[in-house]
């Protein structure tokens, strides 16, 4: 059982001990969890820069249900990075609910969006607890974004660009083909999902604060579709981006049709390790420490409405400390209030948008939303 209101789960992972080193920042306690106590420790003692001030114990645990409740015993909120969460989440979901502790994680994937709504938002509703998935720079940073165009009323239509700069980690180069190569990623259009065209491939974008064009796919769908189904203001949403290396964009489908075709006869199991030994080609080890002159985000927003326009441009840095910063955050402000919601929400409809903003921009990660209004 942990003796502390927060639990890391997968503290031992790139983002989980970045989501440590910012709860420190936050004189907020946690259990450092994960499936292997030597690993947790190392990652502590090696790569959470002053955990020697940090209240904090190590617990090591299995994946189970029943392991994961017994640890969740006695916190009040889960922070989980043990991703792909299509994969791996739900046991985590069920003991946080188990133990009355809201629940967090830092997926990307829009179907771990889906499923949490659809088999867990009334559950947790029901038991006053939020369940907050996402709750990350992607794509909390876009979110708050798009929240920031629709203070502009009678604006009914988000389109939504998102672009990284920087290496991914193994976790989220296996998420990036797991979501492109898993199936449907969907965009709302008048308050329904409808899928991107499979074939669609890579869409030329303009974005803000480049002459070059990016290249642009569905990227899974991305959060937007999902937080936006609703929200009475917003019916039609759609969501494209991928990272500012044109030329790794140009390989990222020709990746993900290869992986399709060597796996296309095999069973569930068989794929995913086949998708886990594509992901190891593409990144091997752990990327360093970010630099935040590498390191970049960009979100774009277009709202549009019958007689208005707005437009809001985030420009971004460390977009992996952003989320480590948004979990931690997120982890000190439900130990002091309720969230805004409980059951399934994201992060700005959890915490409020300006609030992440203010605390995204007070630790340096997000330049102030370039905002463009015309009515
Ligand atoms: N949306 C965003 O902006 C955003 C940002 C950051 C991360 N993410 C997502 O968050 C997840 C974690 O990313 P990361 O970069 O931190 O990955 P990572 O460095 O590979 O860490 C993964 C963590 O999960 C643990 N783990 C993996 N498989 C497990 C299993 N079967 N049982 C128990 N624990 C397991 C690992 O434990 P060991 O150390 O013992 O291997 C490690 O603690 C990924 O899904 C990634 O896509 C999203």
């Amino acid at each position: 059982m942990s003796t502390k209101p927060v639990v890391v789960y997968g503290a031992s992972g790139y983002t989980g001990r970045l989501v440590c080193e910012f709860l420190r920042q936050y004189n907020v306690p946690f259990t450092a969890a994960g499936r292997s106590t030597a690993t947790l420790t190392e990652s502590m003692d090696s790569h959470v820069p002053g955990i020697e001030t940090a209240d904090y114990e190590v617990v090591e645990t299995e994946h189970t249900v029943a392991a994961l409740t017994d640890l969740f015993q006695g916190s009040s909120v889960v922070l989980n990075t043990v991703g792909p969460f299509m994969k791996l989440g739900d046991p985590v979901v069920e003991a946080a609910l188990a133990a009355g502790a809201h629940y967090l994680d830092t997926t990307g994937e829009q179907d771990w969006l889906i499923h949490c709504d659809e088999e867990f938002g009334a559950r947790f509703a029901a038991a006053g607890l939020l369940i907050a998935p996402g709750t990350a720079q992607m794509y909390t940073t876009g979110e708050i974004a798009a929240q920031i165009a629709l203070e502009t009323p009678g604006l009914d239509t988000l389109d939504i660009a998102v672009f990284w700069g920087g290496s991914p980690t193994i976790a989220s180069t296996r998420t990036i083909l797991v979501n492109a190569a898993g199936g449907a990623a969907y965009h709302l259009e008048q308050n329904e999902y409808v899928p991107f065209d499979p074939a669609q491939g890579l869409v030329p974008l303009i974005v803000p604060g480049q002459h070059e064009l990016a290249q642009s796919l569905p990227w899974g769908g991305t959060s937007h579709p999902v937080w936006f189904k609703r929200d009475p203001r917003v019916s039609t949403c759609k969501a494209q981006g991928g990272v500012f290396d044109a030329a790794l964009m140009q390989n990222v489908p020709v990746i993900v049709a290869d992986a399709l075709e060597a796996t296309k006869d095999m069973t569930p199991d068989e794929r995913d390790a086949a998708l886990d030994a594509v992901a190891a080609q593409v990144m091997s080890s752990m990327p360093p420490r970010e630099n935040r002159r590498t390191h970049k985000s960009l979100d774009s927003v277009h709202a549009s409405g019958p007689l208005g326009r707005a437009h809001v441009v985030i420009h971004g840095n460390n977009n992996y400390q952003q989320t480590g910063l948004l979990q931690a955050y997120a982890a000190y402000s439900l130990l002091q209030r309720a969230p805004h919601r409980v059951g399934l929400a994201s992060a700005c409809q959890a915490f409020g948008h300006r609030e992440l903003e203010g605390v995204l921009r007070s630790f340096g990660f997000i330049s102030p939303p370039v905002v463009t209004v015309a009515q």
